[in-house]
């Protein structure tokens, strides 16, 4: 696979930070000296400086430059070594009803007003309308084709493109959110009793799902800096019959992690290698604050990889579009897709398809990272002041929410009801597992301003923790 000049540097970077010949706290050279001394365009020079800081390998220091970071000590994620027993059926907790049907808890104080009106929402409306009035007849009457609309299938795979990732348009269908993806995918690799890797943590949207299918599930165990850990999945993928991997490689979702580029080709290398399929959650593929990473779909020479993404996290969770490009099972997929859900709104979509074409959403999504990045800033600060007793937070560099790991004793589940009776929403670390860890770690999410209210919400949460 051919890689990008700043890839080149950042890999030889990375070497050299690997093999310690730099070491915590050395300041890297400028971006001219490495400019002239590899060669290399300003411009990619800093890419690979992005791309490294995004794997938490350097830090910018204001007016000074890069500086090599010292190793953060990694959280302990690991439920009691999960992936060394055998595969478990799924049995989620009531408890994940309640939550979902509550946002999934993205807001710590819902009842509060919203001071975000994204000016994007009345454009994207307008293209919407008037999608709905221009074809009004004929989509009253006539079913839209089951792989979705083609213009909109061209705007998603342009953004592949610019995230180095080659899509045929014919290798995109569109579905009704990532979730439907997911499940298709699923439904697709997996007969009942089957065994499935899915990640520990994992976003209990996948446990749902594999408890629906009947999939014995076998957690894998996920750095909160750096994802999956693929030397795990090779032990498990020899010991047990893994028929798909369910990973969230680009700022997953409760930690931030996102895998290495060189991870992400490993991790492709081996389902290649053992046959098993990797289902790639890429929705929050967008949102990286310095870095667009290639998505795992990148790496795939043999259609082993079922990518699964939506506008949910970047756009709106209204629309309910998400797509998938199935690899090896796209054509099993897509009839999957009409067997479940015939087509999707014309509308809709080619509303949405103009709204990325007239460039909206790139702009969007420009000012939407910065956005993140300084709310996710002010969480830190926030949780820094007034939570006086966590053990520490993942500082994901995008995505949408931090891990946070409160002391021992603390079993943030039976927090759940007592705040809910003050209009507070947590999601506590058990929905993440299918076994019983995380009892003391919570997901915060930073997709809202820091407010007031919320503000509020968040200083009693913490004395809350303070006084069990
Ligand atoms: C990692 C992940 N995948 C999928 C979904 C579901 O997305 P959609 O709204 O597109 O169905 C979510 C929503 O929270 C998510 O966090």
């Amino acid at each position: 696979m051919s890689e990008f000049k700043y890839q080149q540097l950042a890999r030889l970077l990375s070497k050299r930070i690997e093999q310690h010949i730099l070491q915590a706290g050395d300041k890297l050279p400028s971006i001219r000296q490495l400019s002239q001394e590899f060669s290399l365009a300003k411009v990619s020079v800093q890419h690979a400086l992005h791309y490294l800081e995004a794997q938490g390998l350097v830090e910018a220091r204001p007016r000074s430059g890069y500086y090599v970071k010292a190793a953060e000590k990694e959280q302990q994620v690991v439920p009691g070594m999960a992936y060394e027993s055998p595969p478990e059926l799924v049995d989620v907790p009531h408890i994940f009803q309640q939550i979902m049907a509550r946002g999934a808890a993205f807001d710590v104080f819902p009842s509060a007003p919203l001071h975000d009106h994204p000016p994007h929402i009345e454009i994207l409306h307008r293209d919407i309308s008037r999608a709905q009035r221009q074809r009004a007849q004929e989509n009253a009457l006539y079913y839209g084709p089951p792989e979705g609309d083609r213009s909109l299938r061209a705007q998603i795979q342009k953004q592949y493109k610019a995230r180095n990732c080659a899509l045929d348009v014919d290798e995109i269908c569109i579905t009704s959110g990532c979730q439907n993806s997911l499940f298709i995918a699923l439904t697709a690799c997996c007969q009942p009793g089957d065994t499935i890797a899915i990640e520990s943590p994992a976003f209990y949207g996948v446990l749902q799902i594999a408890q629906q299918l009947g999939l014995k599930v076998l957690e894998i165990p996920c750095s909160s800096s750096s994802g999956m850990s693929v030397e795990a999945l090779c032990k498990v993928i020899t010991r047990w019959p893994v028929k798909a991997c369910v990973v969230t490689p680009s700022y997953s979702t409760p930690t931030g992690a996102c895998m290495p580029y060189h991870e992400k080709q490993k991790l492709v290398a081996l389902a290649q290698q053992h046959q098993f399929f990797l289902i790639e959650d890429d929705i929050y593929g967008e949102l990286g604050f310095s870095l667009q990473p290639e998505p795992l779909k990148h790496f795939d020479q043999l259609g082993q990889v079922i990518l699964c993404s939506s506008f949910s996290k970047s756009l709106s969770r209204d629309l309910r579009i998400g797509w998938f490009s199935g690899g090896k099972l796209h054509e099993k997929m897509t009839y999957l897709k009409l067997v479940n859900q015939l087509s999707g709104s014309q509308s809709v979509q080619s509303g949405v398809a103009k709204f990325l074409a007239e460039g909206h959403y790139r702009r969007l999504l420009n000012r939407y990272r910065q956005r993140l990045k300084q709310r996710r800033d002010n969480l830190i600060t926030a949780l820094n002041n007034n939570w006086c007793n966590h053990q520490g937070f993942s500082v994901p560099d995008g995505g949408l929410t931090l891990w946070v790991k409160l002391p021992d004793h603390i079993d943030t589940h039976k927090m759940y009801q007592p705040l809910l009776q003050q209009g507070i929403t947590i999601t506590p670390g058990v929905l993440f597992s299918s076994q019983t860890g995380f009892r003391n770690y919570l997901r915060l999410s930073f997709a809202h301003t820091l407010d007031k209210p919320r503000m509020k919400a968040l200083r009693t949460v913490g004395q809350f923790i303070q006084n069990c």
